[in-house]
């Protein structure tokens, strides 16, 4: 196929499900680096051994991080390595060890894919985005963190549980931080284009909201480690976007300048996803509550990056 796509840490589970979900789109072929090389070999052959099978004409191939050259000139990398939580970590506890791993692997994605875009995966989401935009040097539109994706799709479900409604006819909307602070806003979520708020009661949603909030953390208990489908469909989508040149809307962490009272940080925020990566930033007029959450959660994004220094 004629489009590229890279996933660093494609071994694991977030990343192996990335590349199965852009294989399976036939969205592009795919490159697995992983510094467990021979797991790469491994995922990489069993992922395009199902290509016959799912009707894709994607190639897939699974090297280790000594031969990162194999992905040169890809049009998007995901980097998906880092530690995953364990059970009553936050994401924050990973902060240290997986700067070390983003210094690491964005090195060599800038010296073989300089002109790609990348989707960083790894937590703390919007503290390695920022590190990673910081390392990369790339301009603002090609360094988009995956979160608000995986947090909206979250909530869906769970308004979907609630109403005993199709996930297809519901739209949420997630801003802030991937954290605990992150901003869920019922006034923007609908179900068939219906507002939350005129479908259940107020003490329904907030338990909705937190929930979303804790979403990780409540897969994280019940399976003793983090999540990897939604995270990986999630990554996905965005790469489709990119790929088609869509020009989906999609909550991403971007570097925001100015944009919702928030400067020099990677917060969650509605963009338009198309071809350049993030083609406009969407800015809505939150209430005066709204934008306190907001300011709290990119505070706590703030923390983060001064303790790295990005
Ligand atoms: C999650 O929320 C892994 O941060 C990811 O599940």
């Amino acid at each position: 196929m004629n489009r590229k796509v890279t996933v660093v840490g494609g071994a694991g589970n977030v990343g192996a499900t990335v590349a199965r979900a852009i294989a399976q789109k036939e969205l592009a072929d795919v490159v697995v680096v992983d510094i467990a090389d021979t797991k790469a070999a491994g995922v990489a052959l069993d992922i395009y051994e199902s290509c016959p099978i799912e009707g894709s004409a994607s190639r897939v191939v699974g090297v280790g991080t000594k031969d990162f050259a194999e992905s040169a000139n890809s049009d998007v990398v995901v980097i998906t390595s880092g530690m995953p939580r364990k059970p009553g970590m936050s994401r924050d506890d990973l902060l240290n060890v997986n700067y070390k791993i983003m210094q690491d692997v964005t090195a060599e994605i800038v010296k073989h894919s300089p002109n790609c875009i990348i989707v960083p995966v790894a937590n703390p989401l919007d503290a390695m985005s920022q590190a990673v935009y910081r390392l990369s040097k790339f301009p603002r539109e090609r360094v988009i963190g995956m979160a608000g994706v995986l947090d909206s799709a979250r909530m869906s479900t769970f308004i979907a549980m609630e109403l005993n409604v199709s996930v297809e006819n519901v739209t949420s909307f997630v801003l802030g931080g991937h954290g605990d602070t992150m901003v869920p806003l019922p006034r923007f979520s609908t179900v068939a284009g219906i507002p939350i708020t005129e479908l259940m009661s107020a003490e329904r949603i907030k338990a909705i909201c937190e929930r979303t909030a804790n979403g990780g953390a409540e897969i994280t208990k019940l399976v003793g480690t983090s999540a990897w489908y939604a995270p990986g469909a999630a990554a996905a989508l965005m790469v489709e976007a990119i790929l088609k040149d869509q020009k989906k809307i999609m909550p991403c962490s971007v570097f925001l300048q100015g944009e919702y009272g928030l400067n020099n940080l990677f917060v969650g925020v509605p963009v338009k996803l198309g071809a350049k990566g993030v083609e406009q930033i969407i800015q809505i007029t939150l209430t005066p509550d709204e934008q306190a959450a907001l300011n709290k959660s990119a505070g706590a994004v703030k923390e983060l990056v001064d303790v790295i220094g990005v």
